[in-house]
Formats: C-alpha cells, structure tokens, sequence
C-alpha cells in the first residue's frame, strides 16, 4: 500500500478528525487532507449515542471527500475505552524440513500459536504484536522472514477488547456510509504518532491525555510492551473546577485553557482571576492559586494512575523517557508534574508531518490521528497474515519496527 493514500479516522471525545494521507517520496509521512468537527455521543472511550456520533462522523467525513476530491470509504478507525487489556504470550513453530528459509506462513503459525490464551466471554484479541523473534538460540530477531532456522519463537504483545465495543464501532461508521478496515488501539497510535524509531528502541512511556481519557503506552525494544486507556482526561479538570466553583463549565473551561498551570506552588495568593457570573452579573475574584490547585489534583491523579500502569507493565528502563501528547498535555506545567510523579525525564511531543496541513495536524491532539495515518500506510507489506487469508480488520498481526524501515 505504500505510495498510495490511506483514510483514517479518530473518534475523541470533543472532537473527531479525518485525514487522508500518504508518503512523499522520501518516505516520509504527508497529509493530503483534513477534517475535524466537534464529537458527540462518546465519553471515556464509551459510545452513548450511535446516531450522534454516526452523524457527527459523516459530518467530518463528508468535509474530507471534499477535500480530497474523491469519496471516503475505507477508514482506520482508533479503538478507545477502559476495557483495552495488554497480555505477554509467547508461541513457537518447529520449522520442517529443519534449516529451511522462514516464510510468512511460519510467522502466522508461531503468532497464531502465541494466541491460544484463552478469552473470557465476549472478549477478543484485537492485535498480536510479535515483540521479538528466536530462532533456534539466536535472540532479538526483528523479522525473522528469509532466515534459515529449525524452531521459531515469538514473545507477543496481545491487545484484548470487549467485542461488543467493537461491533458499535463498527456499526456506527456504517451508518456514517464508511468501512472499517482496520481498528488500531488508540494509545499504540499516539505513540506511534509521536515517537521516533529510536525512541521506541530505548525505551520509552507515550501518555495521551485527552478530553476524558487518558492512554498509556509503553514501548522498548523497537516494540511496544504494554497499553491501557485511563477514562480520566482533561474534561475531568474543567468539570472539577465548575462544581468546586460553581461555575457552568464552559467559564471553568476557559479558566484552565487561559490561566491552568499544573502546578501551583509557585504561584502567589495575590495573583487572581476574574470569574464570568453565570446571571450576567459583575466577575468576581479568585485566587489563580485555588483555581490551580483544584487543575493539578485531577491531573496529578492521571499521573499517579500512569504510574501505576508503568508498574504494571513490568518495564524498567526508560532510557528516551516519558512523552506527554493529547490536548490535555499543553496545559502549562503538565511536563513537571509528570516528571515529579514518575520520576523520569518527560516532555511533551507534537506529530511531525509534512504536506499543507502540517502546521495543524502537528498539534498534541492530533497524535492519534498521525499514528492511525503513519499505521495504516505500512500495514500491507508488513502483516503477518497467511498468504492465502487475510485479517478480518478486527485484528492486526505486525510488527512494529517493519514500520521505520526507509524514514
Ligand atoms: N492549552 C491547553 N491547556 C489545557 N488543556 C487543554 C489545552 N488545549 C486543549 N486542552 C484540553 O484538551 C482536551 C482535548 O484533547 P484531545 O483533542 O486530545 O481530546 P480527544 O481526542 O477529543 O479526547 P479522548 O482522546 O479522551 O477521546 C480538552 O479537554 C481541552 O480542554
Ligand atoms: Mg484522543
């Protein structure tokens, strides 16, 4: 699929985003077109409203045909919610007759192999992510394809979802008049949106912090290791400020983006803002103090659920470090609090892409999007699907370092 140009899409929370992209001839990403427009029916990963949500997809997906000039109708689609699961596995294939070449078919026997966990009642496995070959004793094996071995071994990235979630999402962008080729779970985009080959081989945490949701990645050894969604996000901010305030949300929403710093010991008590009355009254004053105090409890909270996960996940070595990126990251001051709770190096990242969208599209909030665009142009030639058969858009078995090769 390389050269030609792929559509994909990223349902969020307050907004969803539509790009048509592809790669320039140096094989780096481009984006061709843009469509964003607000969301609705979807909260902390979870659909509310099927007809909202189909309707506000076709929206953004009608702007993106306009654009492009041409109808959209294959979509890669990002896969949200708390109930995303990460599992290690490991499988193997004894390869006969002893020493022969390695063939695609030999990977789908380990990967399918490294898949026979079995699933609880209506859950799937939505992406087998080989994170290293063996073969016979050599290790760290990236793509073991062409090689000559006797017994193939894979360690496993498993990603599981609820099924039903998956037929929603499925269904919702068929009532918007799209198909899903592929579902991508939303923290392995961001970070694949953001974060260089060489990051990803050093080690590093991805952390999306989006409007109600937050995904966590974790990626070493070229491979990513561990995921989860947190259903906290920077919504949850504003909204802690409306009721601690009392204030309608949209005045506590304007306070975080235009005075929120994450951090607020070193703000002083005679700073003070001036809050909207709801009635159209005069503004009255408020400690900047209080106002951020009430900001970095809640993103404090995302940090230490985060911390959590990266224990979880049983990586110990960050050698690149923590990446911030979503909306939610561009809060001032995000970065500090993030380092102090994880006690590791973090920054914030923005995508980077080239075409006449890069500007916007290299904002935080669109890491998702690029990394549904950046995964979606490699899939073809790097799936690990039997030569015969083909993936059913509901799972993908690849893996990640294929996608670097040529940037
Ligand atoms: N400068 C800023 N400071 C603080 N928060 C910000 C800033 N800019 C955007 N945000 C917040 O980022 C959030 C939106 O981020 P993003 O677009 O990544 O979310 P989303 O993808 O729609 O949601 P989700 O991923 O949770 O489904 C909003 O809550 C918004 O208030
Ligand atoms: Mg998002």
């Amino acid at each position: 699929m390389k050269n030609n140009r792929v559509t994909v899409l990223d349902i969020g929370s307050s907004k969803i985003v539509a790009l048509g992209a592809s790669t320039d001839d140096a094989g780096r990403l481009r984006i061709d077109a843009l469509a964003q427009g607000p969301s609705q029916g979807i909260r902390k990963g979870g659909i509310t409203d099927v007809h909202g949500l189909a309707g506000a997809i076709m929206g953004v997906t009608g702007k993106l045909a306009r654009e492009l000039g041409e109808g959209v109708d294959d979509l890669t689609v990002n896969l949200s919610g708390a109930h995303l699961q990460s599992l290690s596995s490991q499988g193997f294939t004894q390869i006969v007759p002893s020493s022969r070449t390695i063939t695609r078919q030999d990977v789908h026997h380990a990967l399918t192999h490294s898949r026979g966990v079995v699933m609880p009642a209506g859950k799937e496995q939505i992406a087998a992510i080989p994170r290293e070959f063996r073969l016979d004793q050599q290790r760290g094996i990236p793509n073991p394809i062409g090689l000559r071995g006797g017994r193939l071994d894979v360690l496993t990235h498993l990603v599981v979802a609820q099924s039903s979630y998956l037929s929603q999402v499925e269904e919702v962008v068929i009532q918007a008049g799209h198909k899903v080729t592929m579902m991508v779970p939303e923290p392995l985009a961001s970070g694949l949106g953001v974060l260089s080959e060489e990051a990803m081989e050093l080690g590093a945490m991805v952390i999306d912090i989006g409007d109600t949701t937050t995904g966590v990645a974790l990626f070493e050894g070229g491979s990513v290791a561990y995921l989860a969604i947190i259903p906290i996000g920077s919504f949850h901010a504003s909204n802690d400020v409306a009721q601690l305030i009392r204030a309608p949300f949209s005045e506590a929403d304007r306070l975080k983006l235009e005075h929120g710093i994450a951090m607020s010991s070193g703000i002083g008590r005679d700073d003070v803002v001036s809050v909207r009355q709801d009635d159209g009254g005069s503004p009255r004053p408020m400690q900047r103090k209080v106002l951020c105090e009430i900001i970095e409890s809640r993103m404090r909270e995302i940090a230490e659920y985060a911390a959590k996960h990266l224990e979880l996940s049983g990586v110990v070595k960050l050698s690149y470090g923590v990446v911030l990126t979503g909306g939610g990251a561009q809060l001032s001051g995000c970065d500090a609090l993030f380092q102090a709770v994880l006690g590791t190096k973090t920054r914030v990242a923005h995508p980077k892409v080239q075409g006449n969208h890069s500007r916007h599209v290299g904002q935080p909030s669109m890491a998702t999007a690029v990394g549904l665009a950046r995964y979606a142009l490699d899939s073809e030639e790097s799936e690990f699907i039997p030569a015969s058969g083909s993936s059913n858009g509901r799972e993908i078995m690849r893996t990640l370092k294929a996608m670097f090769g040529g940037r």
